[in-house]
């Protein structure tokens, strides 16, 4: 079977990274997990890689200054020199330009901890629980250059229960995330003619 050699962009814990990389070790998993990047040296996300044996490369934003385009430049090409087919960003906290989210459209997936299109952006949980809902949850979506907008490939919806705290609900909230990333990015995957790098890829949603 032709796996889609696939890289998981992460800047911290890497739990995600964790989950797909496990589902990846089933034998008709779709995708290879090929590569690890990060923007932090410090990431313990690299860890968890470099002792799973993932491949891994450190790109830090902080080197190139203030200007977006030749960190995404940098991690292009180590993409590209890689052989990536698919990219998904699994806790990554940089804002991607517009250039290379055009360059990677519909090849590139987010996972964000929220029922999008409810809270965007940053400290959901906490937002979520001020704001009162019952329901909360993960989104897996393609990227487009909007932060946090694009196509919705997969959701799952978590309970808001009474007593919960920022921490109760991030980790109930994390639990579905390990569940719907790997199914997601195996469905992204298959609808792939691999290597594609150089292809539009086909949308999975048929609503998107
Ligand atoms: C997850 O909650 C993910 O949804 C968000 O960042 C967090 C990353 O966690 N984008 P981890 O590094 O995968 O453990």
């Amino acid at each position: 079977m032709t796996r889609v050699p696939t890289a998981v962009l992460i800047s911290g814990r890497g739990s995600n990274f964790s989950a797909l990389h496990a589902a990846s070790l089933a034998p008709d998993y779709p995708v290879a997990i090929a590569l690890v990047v990060s923007n932090r040296a410090d990431a313990p996300g690299l860890s968890l890689a470099r002792a799973a044996g993932v491949p891994t490369a450190v790109i830090e934003h902080k080197a190139f200054g203030r200007d977006r385009a030749p960190f995404d430049a940098a991690l292009d090409a180590t993409l590209r020199d890689a052989g990536i087919a698919l990219v998904a960003l699994a806790g990554f906290m940089r804002v991607l330009t517009e250039k290379f989210v055009a360059a990677w459209q519909d090849r590139l997936v987010n996972i964000h901890p929220s029922l999008l299109p409810s809270f965007p952006g940053l400290d959901t949980h906490a937002r979520a629980l001020a704001a009162g809902v019952r329901l909360h949850g993960a989104t897996v979506h393609l990227v487009r250059a909007e932060v946090d907008s694009g196509p919705i490939l997969a959701q799952a919806a978590v309970p808001v229960l009474p007593g919960d705290t920022e921490a109760t609900l991030a980790a109930r909230v994390l639990a579905v995330e390990h569940r719907i990333y790997p199914m997601a990015l195996a469905a992204l995957a298959s609808g792939h003619a691999p290597p594609a790098p150089s292809a539009d890829a086909a949308l999975l949603n048929p609503a998107a």
